[in-house]
C-alpha cells in the first residue's frame, strides 16, 4: 500500500513537472530503464571478465537528463527480487552515465549467471521504477579451469572436414548445460542430430597462437535422458588443419557438476565434405553421407577404416577468449533471377547485387550427378561468369547427387563474394526457389539510416552499406571474393567512420583492436593486416587505424575500456613511427594514399602507388595525427606525462611537416594536389595566413579537373572533408554527385551495386576488387555533413552531440538517423526556397548542440513558437550562416529562413 501511495505521489509530480511540455504536445510517459546490456550485449553467456553495463532512460519527455542510478547485481533472481545485491549494490550514485560501468570489487565466478537491475532519477528527482531484470552469465575465467586439451587427427586427408564425436548419458535434474566450444578453422554443433544454435563458421577469426575463440552455447533443451549423440564436423578454415577442443559442463539440482571434456570426443571420422576451404568452395559428395555418424553410441571398431582416434595436439597455442563478437549467420534470403541457359545445364543466375554468402540447392537427379556453382562478381560478354578477378580463389561448390529423392544442400564452411552464380550439371531445368541465395556475414545490426531528394546520393549510400555488409567476417575485411578477405590497416584507417555509422560496432570493434593488439611486437610494430596472415611488418604508417578503432569505440559507445586496455600498445606504435623519423619525417612508406585514379598512379599498369603524393608526406601527417589522437586519448584516463608528451611530439611533428612540405611559391603542401592539400587541411597543418592559399589551390585542382577527384583510397575523405569544413560544401556535392569517371556515380553507372577498389572498370587477373569497402568513405560524409551528426569525444556515448547539417547544391531536403547508445537521434530537414524546415529527434539523457541554418535568430521558430519560449533551448551563438543552439532531449521542429 505505502508503495503504491509513492507511485501516486511520483506520478502526480510527474504530471505537474510535465505541464509545459503538454503545450509542446510530447508523449509523456513515466521514466522507465530500458535495453539493458552487459557488454553492449542484451543477456549474454560466456562473459569472460567484467561487463560493462549500460541502459537506456525512455520518458518522451523533454530535455530529460538521469541525474543519479542505482544498480543491483545479485547471485540469483530471488535475491534480486528481494533487493539483495550481494554481488553489488551501488547505492543511489549521483551521476548521467549510463555506459561502460564497471567495477573492480565484483568477485565473480566461473560458469555463474547473476542478474542485475537499475533505477534512475532523472532531473527534478523523480525516481523511475526499477528496471525489468537483465542477466549476465560468465564463461571460463581462468585458462586453468580448461580441463580439456587440444585433439586432432593429424593424419587426416588434406582439406578434409573431421567429424568429432562423443556419446552421452546425463543424470537426472539438469539445472544447467553449457558446451564451450572451439573448432578451428571452422565448426558446427550437432546434438542428436540437431544444430546447436544458428551461428555459422564459428569462432571468430584470430591470431591462433595467441588467442583463441570459444563459444558458449546454452545446450539444456537439447540433451535427453538417454544416449546423447555429440557430432562436430571441423573444417580447416583459416587454420589450415582441423582442431577441437570442447568441454561440455552440466550442472544438477544438487549442485554437483559432470565435466566432460575432449577426451570424451576423440572418436573422429571424415563424411561427405571431401573439402571445404574459404577460398576455393565446399565439396560435397551425398554418397558419403553416413546417418551412423550422428546416431548415438560409441562407434564400433575405433581404429578400423572408418572411425579414428584424436590424438592431442598442443597447437593452436593461443589462450582460450570467449566470443563477444556477433557471431556469422544467414541474415537474408534471396531468389535470384534466373539469367539464361547458356549451355545445356548450365544456367546463370544473379542474385540482383554484389554480396558475400553461399548459394543453396534443391535438385533431384541420379546418384552421381555432380552439379557445381561457379561464383563470380562479373560476367563475360557471352554470359558466363568471369572469375578472373578473383585470382588464385576457386570459387566453386560442387555437390554430388546421392539420388535419393529431392536433396537440398548448401555449404557450411567456405563463403564466396558474387553476384553472380553459374549453376553446371543440373538433370532439369530448375525451378523457382530451387537456388536460393544466403547473404552471411557478422550480424552487426544497421544503427543508421539516409535518404536525400537526390536519389543517386540514396544510390550511392546503398552501394557503401552493401560494400560494408559484405566484408564483416568477424574482422573488417578488404574484400570478400578473391584469395585475400583480410583486415588492412590502411583501408580501415578512412573507413571505420563510415562503417561506424552504417553498423553497430561496439562489439565487433573491441574484438578487432584486440586482433590489431595481437599482431604488435615488443618493438611496438604492428602489421599490415590483422589476424596477421600476410603483409609486412611493420605495417604502412597510415594504420592510424589502430589509434582510431579505441578513440571512435570511446566517442561512439562510452567505452573507456578500451582505451585503458590499449593504450600502452597504441603509444607503442607511436613510438615505433617516431623512431623511425630523419629530421622528424617518418622515413618509409609502402602505400600512402593508394588507388588513385589510373592517370595519377605512379606505374599505371602497376600498383596502387600514387605518382604525385609523397608517401613520406602521408606517413608523417599519419604520425602528426596519431601523436595528437594519443595525447586525447592519455588524457580520458588520466595520463597526464603522456597528454605533455604526445602534444609536444605533435607540435614537433608539425613544425616539420611545414617545414619540408609547406611550398611558400605555390601556396600548397608537397605537390599541391588535392591529396596534399585535403589532407593538410584536415589535419590542420597551415596556419591562418596559409589556409586561404591551401583552399585556394584545393578548389582550383578540382574545377581543373572538372569537378573530379584525383585522390586514392585516403584521401578521398579528407578531400570531401575539408571542402565541407572550410567554406566549399557546394565543390565537395559536385564531386560526390558525378556520374562519369572517376566518381561514385560512374561505378554506379556501370552497374555496380558495391563499391569498386579502383575507379577504373575492370574485370581481369589483378587487383580489382568489386567489393571493396575502402573507396567509401563518402558513406561517413552523409551522416557528419548531410545529415550533420556528429558526436563528441568529449562528451563520449552521445552524452552530447551536435547536429550541424550543410544545405548544399541542388539538395532540397534530406533525412536519416542514427541509432546510439543513448537512443535514436534523428535529422531531417527540408527547404522550399528562402525557407527551411529541421526537425529533429535527440534521446534522453542527451544534450545536442545544434546549429540551425539560419540567416538570423529573430526569424527561427520551434513548433510555431519563437525559439526564446521554450525552455529547453538556449541560444549559444549566431554564426554567418547558422544559429547554434542547445537543446535538450525530445523532438522539435525548427523553421528558418535562409
Ligand atoms: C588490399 C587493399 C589494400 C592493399 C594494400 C590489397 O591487396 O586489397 O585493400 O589497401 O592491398 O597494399
Amino acid at each position: 500500500m505505502r508503495r503504491k501511495n509513492c507511485h501516486f505521489i511520483a506520478h502526480l509530480l510527474l504530471v505537474l513537472f510535465s505541464i509545459p511540455h503538454l503545450y509542446a504536445k510530447e508523449q509523456i510517459q513515466q521514466l522507465k530503464v530500458i535495453d539493458l546490456k552487459s557488454d553492449y550485449e542484451k543477456n549474454p553467456i560466456g562473459i569472460d571478465f567484467l561487463p560493462q553495463l549500460s541502459w537506456r532512460l525512455e520518458s518522451g519527455q523533454r530535455g530529460l537528463t538521469q541525474t543519479a542510478y542505482h544498480i543491483i547485481i545479485s547471485s540469483s533472481l530471488e535475491k534480486l527480487n528481494a533487493g539483495n545485491g550481494d554481488i553489488w549494490d551501488s547505492g543511489k550514485i549521483n551521476s548521467s552515465k549510463s555506459t561502460g560501468i564497471y567495477h573492480d570489487n565484483w568477485k565473480l565466478k566461473s560458469s555463474q549467471r547473476y542478474y542485475w537491475k537499475v533505477k534512475a532519477w532523472q532531473n527534478g528527482g523523480i525516481a523511475s521504477d526499477w528496471s525489468e531484470p537483465a542477466f549476465f552469465e560468465t564463461g571460463l575465467l581462468s585458462q586453468e579451469e580448461w580441463l580439456s586439451g587440444w585433439i586432432g587427427y593429424v593424419p587426416g586427408m588434406p582439406g578434409r572436414v573431421q567429424y568429432f564425436k562423443g556419446t552421452f548419458v546425463p543424470r537426472e535434474n539438469i539445472k544447467q548445460a553449457r558446451a564451450y566450444i572451439s573448432g578451428l578453422g571452422s565448426y558446427e554443433l550437432y546434438i542428436n542430430r540437431k544444430k546447436v544454435g544458428n551461428n555459422v563458421l564459428d569462432p571468430a577469426q584470430s591470431s591462433y597462437s595467441t588467442r583463441v575463440y570459444y563459444v558458449t552455447y546454452d545446450i539444456a533443451d537439447y540433451l535427453l535422458q538417454a544416449p546423447n549423440s555429440f557430432v562436430i564436423p571441423v573444417a580447416q578454415g583459416w587454420l589450415g588443419s582441423p582442431r577441437l577442443r570442447i568441454q561440455v559442463e552440466i550442472t544438477y539440482q544438487d549442485d554437483t557438476m559432470e565435466i566432460l571434456t575432449s577426451d570424451r570426443f576423440r572418436s573422429v571420422t571424415t563424411g561427405p565434405i571431401k573439402y571445404s576451404t574459404i577460398f576455393d568452395g565446399e565439396h560435397y559428395d551425398a554418397r558419403l553421407e553416413n546417418p551412423q555418424i550422428y546416431e548415438p553410441g560409441v562407434p564400433p571398431g575405433l581404429m578400423n577404416e572408418e572411425w579414428a582416434w584424436a590424438h592431442n595436439t598442443d597447437d593452436p597455442s593461443g589462450k582460450m577468449v570467449s566470443q563477444r563478437v556477433e557471431p556469422i549467420r544467414i541474415v537474408e534470403e534471396i531468389t535470384p533471377t534466373l539469367l539464361k541457359e547458356l549451355a545445356p545445364g548450365i544456367y546463370v543466375f544473379d542474385a540482383g547485387r554484389n554480396l558475400a554468402g553461399w548459394a543453396s540447392l534443391r535438385v533431384k537427379g541420379d546418384a552421381g550427378t555432380k552439379i557445381s556453382l561457379r561464383f563470380a562478381e562479373t560476367l563475360h560478354e557471352n554470359g558466363f561468369v568471369n572469375q578472373e578477378n578473383l585470382r588464385n580463389a576457386k570459387a566453386i561448390d560442387t555437390y554430388i547427387l546421392n539420388g535419393k529423392g529431392i536433396e537440398t544442400w548448401e555449404p557450411a564452411y567456405t563463403y564466396h563474394g558474387f553476384r553472380y552464380v553459374q549453376v553446371e550439371g543440373l538433370p532439369s531445368k530448375p525451378l523457382e526457389d530451387d537456388i536460393k541465395i544466403k547473404v552471411v556475414r557478422s550480424d552487426l545490426k544497421q544503427s543508421g539510416k539516409f535518404k536525400s531528394s537526390n536519389p543517386l546520393l540514396n544510390d550511392i549510400h546503398q552501394m557503401v552499406v552493401n560494400t560494408e555488409a559484405s566484408n564483416l567476417h568477424s574482422v573488417p575485411t578488404d574484400c570478400p571474393q578473391r584469395d585475400e578477405r583480410m583486415g588492412w590497416l590502411n583501408d580501415l584507417t578512412v573507413r571505420i567512420e563510415q562503417a561506424i555509422y552504417n553498423f553497430d560496432h561496439s562489439r565487433f570493434y573491441p574484438k578487432y583492436l584486440q586482433d590489431v593488439s595481437d599482431t604488435q611486437d615488443a618493438h611496438g610494430t604492428i602489421t599490415c593486416v590483422a589476424p596477421f596472415r600476410f603483409g609486412m611488418r611493420p605495417a604502412d604508417p597510415v594504420s592510424a587505424s589502430y589509434l582510431l578503432l579505441a578513440q571512435k569505440t570511446y566517442e561512439f559507445y562510452g567505452n573507456k575500456r578500451v582505451i585503458e586496455e590499449h593504450f600502452d600498445g597504441m603509444k607503442a606504435w607511436v613510438d615505433y613511427l617516431n623512431s623511425r623519423t630523419n629530421n622528424d619525417i617518418v622515413d618509409y612508406s609502402y602505400y600512402g594514399d593508394w588507388c588513385p585514379p589510373r592517370d595519377f598512379l605512379m606505374d599505371p599498369n602497376g600498383s596502387g602507388v600514387s605518382r604525385d603524393t609523397p608517401g613520406q608526406f602521408i606517413s608523417t601527417g599519419y604520425l602528426y595525427y596519431c601523436a595528437n589522437l594519443l595525447s586525447d586519448m592519455a588524457k580520458v584516463i588520466g595520463r597526464e606525462a603522456e597528454v605533455v608528451r604526445y602534444k609536444a611530439l605533435a607540435e614537433e611533428i608539425y613544425l616539420a611537416i611545414n617545414r619540408e612540405y609547406w611550398n611558400e611559391q605555390t601556396g600548397g603542401y608537397a605537390s599541391n594536389n588535392q591529396a596534399c592539400n585535403s589532407f593538410a587541411l584536415y589535419l590542420g597543418l597551415p596556419d591562418e595566413t596559409k589556409v586561404p592559399r591551401v583552399i585556394k589551390n584545393l578548389v582550383e585542382d578540382v574545377k581543373k579537373h572538372d569537378y573530379h577527384l584525383t585522390t586514392g583510397n585516403l584521401c578521398t575523405k579528407y578531400l570531401l572533408e575539408a571542402l565541407t569544413e572550410h567554406g566549399h560544401p557546394d565543390v565537395a556535392y559536385k564531386i560526390a554527385t558525378q556520374t562519369t569517371y572517376p566518381s561514385w556515380g560512374f561505378m554506379l553507372a556501370n552497374g555496380a551495386t558495391t563499391l569498386w577498389e579502383r575507379w577504373e572498370y575492370l574485370t581481369g587477373d589483378a587487383m580489382n576488387s568489386h567489393n571493396h569497402p575502402m573507396m567509401g568513405s563518402v558513406g561517413s560524409w552523409f551522416y557528419k555533413y548531410i545529415l550533420g551528426i556528429i558526436p563528441d569525444f568529449n562528451h563520449p556515448g552521445f552524452e552530447q552531440f551536435s547536429i550541424k547539417p550543410y544545405i548544399m547544391g541542388d539538395l532540397q531536403s534530406a533525412e536519416g538517423e542514427l541509432n546510439t547508445v543513448k537512443g535514436k537521434i534523428k535529422s531531417a530537414w527540408r527547404r522550399q526556397g528562402n525557407n527551411l524546415t529541421m526537425e529533429i529527434g535527440i534521446p534522453e539523457n542527451t544534450t545536442a548542440i545544434v546549429h540551425v541554418p539560419a540567416k538570423s535568430v529573430r526569424g527561427i521558430t520551434e513548433g510555431d513558437r519563437k525559439i526564446s519560449t521554450v525552455k529547453e533551448i538556449s541560444v549559444l551563438e549566431e554564426t554567418k550562416d547558422y544559429v547554434i543552439l542547445k537543446v535538450g532531449s525530445g523532438n522539435y521542429q525548427f523553421k528558418s529562413r535562409i
